[in-house]
């Protein structure tokens, strides 16, 4: 018997369709419905797990422009009032939060602000939101502050404001150090402006300071995207993440091309395959060793972990705040409300905006860290025998061979480890695993 075909069939599929996913929560968000709010709020309700991980998530819907790649919850047009009003509406998002039994009182381990374009507000408003949360949850414990930045939208000011506010991982949407490319692509910046920046994030020097980079963008060669790699490796980041350009949905470039308007060139898989691990080989030879199929830290940062990955993959309860973000409390899934009025309103109420949600069982929750430790490149068995009680290598044992079969992986009854096939693959390959009704179910 031979495996049935991954979910995305982009393994096989050379080109760049509209559709793929970058697989970051199991079960699929489309199986995640309104018939479960009722089982959140008796978990909210609940004295819960007061020894187990949490986090906050802060959405930051805001960008100077939007990203023709891009599939996030952002806008572009609102004014300095709705900004205003949004952000009064997430600190009562948090007071509503710090009154739920299952939350109140517990340590924060990790914050994360994303976007959008969390360094879109201004200092004072950072000040203002960074200081209400603090006063609603305590940080006294907190390890990590992870921060998203884009380059155009930093000043020297709110580089060292974000340093003085307790950040500890800058992220800086680089995608690229082309031109032609940023602008071809819809980005809000230019390469000036990262120049720019580059001397302030070093001197405020951040614990750790992440670049982000697409490879595949519309425009990109061989020769800009080994100049983007050396320009990478001048700038020295302590850790580089690397997507391959995705076309979920939702995307302008999506939009265009369902509507037969795509004259543009995207690169195939396998192309873009062959960038992202030259630039994982040129970052190894730099110094650099892999912290995850995406990214790579330098050597001297192994030790200091990514801890809102490492939390979430590891299933920490997490409340996600702003407009249509997603959380996870007590084996309960949920997204908040993902339209702009109905989210405030629903706040104003003083109720929590809740859209949908998902009960998992155990064997959900025992597949969801599975393969989101698949995108770490390692697993170790025991893990998840002390954890669930189920061994994956007998559970996936047909699926594993398989994967074995054709290079993707290896593994013995100890650990599980990606080879360099696997990783630059590894979203096609976790479909696998997936329990049966939601094999080929839609994602979204
Ligand atoms: C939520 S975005 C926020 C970026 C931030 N607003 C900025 O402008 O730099 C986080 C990262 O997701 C990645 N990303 C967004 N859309 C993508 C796509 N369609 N394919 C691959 N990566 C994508 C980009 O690398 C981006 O830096």
């Amino acid at each position: 018997m031979t495996l049935p075909e991954p979910a995305t069939g982009r393994s096989d599929i050379v080109e760049t369709e509209v559709g793929s996913v970058f697989v970051s929560n199991y079960p699929p968000y489309s199986a995640w419905s309104p018939s479960h709010l009722p089982a959140l709020k008796k978990v909210l309700a609940s004295a819960g797990d007061q020894n187990a991980d949490l986090g906050l998530y802060v959405h930051i819907p805001f960008c100077r422009k939007r990203c023709k790649f891009c599939y996030f919850k952002v806008y572009t047009g609102k004014n300095s009032n709705e900004i205003k009003t949004y952000m009064a509406g997430l600190l009562k998002e948090v007071d509503t939060y710090a009154s739920k039994p299952v939350f109140k009182d517990r340590p924060l381990r990790f914050v994360y602000f994303g976007g959008g374009t969390p360094s879109y507000l201004s200092v004072a408003q950072l000040r203002d939101l960074v200081s209400g949360l603090r006063k609603r949850f305590d940080w006294e414990q907190l390890e990590e502050f992870s921060f998203e930045c884009e380059p155009g939208t930093l000043t020297k000011p709110k580089v060292y404001a974000l340093k003085d506010l307790g950040v500890t991982r800058l992220s800086l949407g680089v995608e690229n150090f082309d031109d032609e490319i940023l602008s071809n692509n819809g980005r809000a910046h230019v390469t000036t402006e990262i120049d720019r920046v580059l001397p302030w994030i070093k001197d405020a020097d951040f614990p750790m300071f992440n670049l982000d980079l697409i490879a595949g963008m519309v425009g990109e060669t061989s020769e800009k995207w080994s100049k983007t790699i050396d320009r990478t490796i001048e700038v020295a980041p302590d850790s580089v993440t690397i997507y391959q350009m995705e076309l979920p949905f939702n995307t302008v470039y999506s939009s265009a091309i369902r509507d037969g308007d795509d004259h543009e060139h995207f690169a195939n898989w396998s192309t873009k395959r062959r960038w992202n691990q030259e630039a994982m080989e040129r970052l190894e030879e730099a110094g650099y060793v892999r912290s995850s199929a995406y990214t790579m830290v330098k050597m001297e940062k192994k030790g200091r972990p990514f801890v809102y990955r490492d939390a979430l993959w590891r299933g920490a309860d997490m409340m996600g705040t702003g407009v249509a973000s997603f959380s996870h409390v007590g084996g309960i899934h949920y997204q908040n409300l993902s339209s702009w009025g109905e989210y405030l309103e629903t706040i104003d109420r003083g109720e929590l905006p809740l859209q949908r949600a998902l009960e998992t069982s155990n064997e959900d929750r025992f597949i969801r860290q599975f393969i989101l430790q698949m995108k770490l490149g390692e697993l170790h068995v025991a893990h998840f025998v002390d954890k669930f009680g189920m061994n994956p290598v007998k559970k996936f044992e047909h699926e594993l061979s398989q994967l074995r079969e054709r290079d993707f992986l290896t593994f013995d009854d100890e650990r599980i480890q990606l080879t360099m096939k696997g990783l630059m693959q590894v979203d096609t390959l976790l479909p696998n695993f997936y329990d049966a009704p939601y094999k080929g179910a839609r994602y979204t």
